[in-house]
């Protein structure tokens, strides 16, 4: 039986970019066909892994190439505007990698360019697909719990993802690389946009450590319809943690509560001679062959909604909003005020 097939394009060749690789070489209706990354070595590397037939060191190459149905943008945080512009100028349908972009100016040439070329574009916030933030919307959406009054999230990395995983830690920002998460996904329970934001943030463990970037942000949000979390998003972890993501949240309603532990993975629990661990079964892990998890679920959502054209469940508006509001987080914690969010 012949199905419509999406065939994919990837910018950026780093940990994230195998990710996206590996889930479109798996998927039935995807095929990977090109990559790019300045790295031309890092690029090959991953096209040899997973069967990509070409490979291309700048992006408007790619852009350039017919045969590209749709691309996925899994460049550094900051570089995601230039190249999702090019890619919705050459009509591609595209996957941004999150957060949406980093300054309003880019935000909103973004925005300009997918919707001047009405092209599809999501972007990859995935914790809607994360099973207990799943079910709390579910159980929230059903009313029995009232309506979401306040609520609190802690979202934090341990050390190492600033210090070795990430090369450009100093030039993006722990609200950025879990931040937006933690931003949609609360947007997402609340079924509300963000108001007006205070933030304060501490510095200094991890300059001593040669990462130009702050350790933590402790931020108040306000919600429109009167809701208000808290939201904290820490980059100091200690690396013992056995979780990478320290990751809790309680949403408290008006006739309800509901309070989700996401960062304990410890449904297994492995032990050796020299440690204990707790292998991640909820983000990514395998199931036989096939990639599981929600970090896998959100990128395999993108092709079924370009191949049956519904609605993708993270809109271009929720990516836009988010972005703006953690850009007023930043400023609040830069100028020690309350900032409103401007859309
Ligand atoms: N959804 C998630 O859970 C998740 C997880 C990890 C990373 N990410 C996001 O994915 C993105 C990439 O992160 P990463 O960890 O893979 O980074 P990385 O540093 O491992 O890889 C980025 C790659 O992009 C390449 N690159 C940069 N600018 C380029 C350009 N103009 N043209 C071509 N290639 C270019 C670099 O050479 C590098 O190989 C970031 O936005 C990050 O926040 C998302």
């Amino acid at each position: 039986m012949e199905m419509k097939q999406i065939r994919m394009g990837i910018v950026g060749a780093g940990t994230w970019g195998e990710t996206h690789a590996s889930i479109y070489a798996e998927h039935l209706f995807a095929d990977p066909v090109a990559i790019c990354d300045m790295n031309e070595e890092r690029a090959r590397a991953i096209a040899d892994k997973y069967g990509i037939r070409k490979v291309y060191t700048d992006y408007h190459d790619l852009a350039a190439d017919e045969e590209v149905d749709a691309v996925a943008i899994v460049t550094p945080d900051f570089a995601h505007a230039d190249i999702a512009v090019a890619m919705a100028d050459a009509k591609k349908n595209i996957l941004i990698e999150k957060p949406l972009a980093t300054t309003k100016e880019d935000i909103a040439r973004i925005c300009e360019a997918v919707n001047r070329n009405q092209v599809r574009c999501m972007v990859d916030l995935h914790n809607r697909w994360n099973p207990p933030f799943n079910t709390a919307k579910q159980e929230i959406s059903s009313g029995k719990l009232g309506t979401p009054y306040t609520a609190y999230i802690r979202h934090s990395d341990v050390k190492w993802v600033a210090t070795d995983m990430l090369s450009w830690a100093s030039k993006s920002s722990i609200l950025w690389f879990l931040g937006s998460h933690s931003l949609d996904s609360l947007r997402w329970l609340f079924d509300d946009e963000v108001k007006r934001v205070y933030s304060v943030k501490k510095e200094g463990i991890l300059k001593e450590l040669g990462v130009d970037t702050p350790d933590i942000y402790l931020t108040t949000i306000e919600f429109e319809k009167g809701g208000v979390a808290h939201m904290e998003n820490g980059w100091v972890t200690p690396n013992g943690n056995r979780n990478i993501n320290d990751f809790r949240c309680s949403v408290m309603c008006t006739e309800g509560m509901i309070s989700l532990d996401l960062s304990s993975h410890n449904l297994i629990e492995e032990v050796t001679e020299e440690k204990a661990s707790v292998p991640d079964i909820l983000v990514s892990n395998m199931v036989f062959d096939r990639c599981k998890g929600l970090s896998y679920e959100s990128i395999r959502d993108f092709v079924d909604r370009l191949v049956d054209g519904r609605e993708f469940r993270v809109t271009l508006e929720d990516a836009r909003k988010t972005a703006l509001a953690i850009i007023a987080i930043h400023e609040s914690a830069d100028t020690g005020l309350p900032v409103e969010v401007e859309y």
